[in-house]
């Protein structure tokens, strides 16, 4: 009988780990927790009720208040909560955006959201993306990615994915935001966006979704045999 697993995917911004994440954990039947919206739903909080973003003590507050879950709608997506009220959708404005990496850098919210993550994959059988899957929440993991792909290229996957839902895009803008959110990220002192020593690196700059995915899925056949 194949083993159960767990499945590490990071990456910078748009590299398109949320997308295969998702398919890898449908084919497998597996949990995909997806810890980025964790850090957006913090984010999200603090702005709404107006705190400093870089105030230690005020995300305190705002981590002490509120639960933080992911659950699956019935159309099979993942909605996000705070206390029970979703907002999933809010999560992914322009103003959450460029805010979540100044809120993901207190040691505070890391501690609270890896604490969280941890539990979520007691048990095995999850796909979880982020930054710091490899390295810090599932450093045993035995699946390993690290997703990357050129700037240009993760700005124009992103325009194109806006000018779908009919927002307003800026080519030039997504490229500056990504670029900052990429240095703030890896730049960190507690656990920044890094690739864990035993991860395989994957550039998708010229692949398909299919073809990540295919690559990603040899290589959980390879482990989890
Ligand atoms: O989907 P996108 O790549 O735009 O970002 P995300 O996965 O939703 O993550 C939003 C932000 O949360 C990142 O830019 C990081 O600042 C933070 N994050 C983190 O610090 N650690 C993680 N494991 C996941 C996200
Ligand atoms: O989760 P992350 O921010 O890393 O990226 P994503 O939201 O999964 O992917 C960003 C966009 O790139 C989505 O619209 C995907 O459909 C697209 N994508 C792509 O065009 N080619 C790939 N190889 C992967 C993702």
């Amino acid at each position: 009988m194949k083993k159960t697993i767990s499945i590490a995917i990071d990456g910078p911004a748009a590299a398109g780990k949320s997308t295969v994440a998702k398919i890898v954990a449908d084919r497998l039947g597996y949990i995909y927790i997806d810890t980025g919206a964790m850090y957006r739903a913090i984010t999200f909080e603090a702005i709404r009720r107006g705190v400093e973003l870089n105030s230690h003590s005020a995300l305190e507050d705002v981590l002490k208040t509120v639960k933080v879950d992911l659950r699956l709608a019935e159309d099979n997506t993942q909605h996000v909560f705070i206390n029970d009220e979703d907002i999933t959708e809010p999560i992914r404005t322009h103003e959450v955006t460029n805010s979540v990496s100044i809120v993901a850098k207190h040691k505070n919210v890391r501690e609270a959201m890896v604490a969280r993550q941890q539990s979520m994959a007691a048990n095995g059988g999850v796909v979880m993306d982020g930054r710091d899957i490899g390295t810090h929440v599932l450093p045993n993991a035995e699946v390993k990615v690290f997703l990357l792909a050129s700037v240009e290229e993760r700005a124009i996957r992103r325009h194109n994915e806006n000018i779908k839902k009919g927002f307003d895009s800026n080519l030039e803008n997504l490229k500056e935001e990504i670029a900052k959110r990429d240095k703030l990220d890896s730049e960190r002192e507690i656990a920044p966006l890094k690739k864990a020593e035993d991860a395989i690196e994957i550039d998708t700059t010229s692949l398909t979704i299919v073809e990540v995915v295919e690559k990603i899925m040899n290589l959980v056949t390879e482990r989890a045999l």
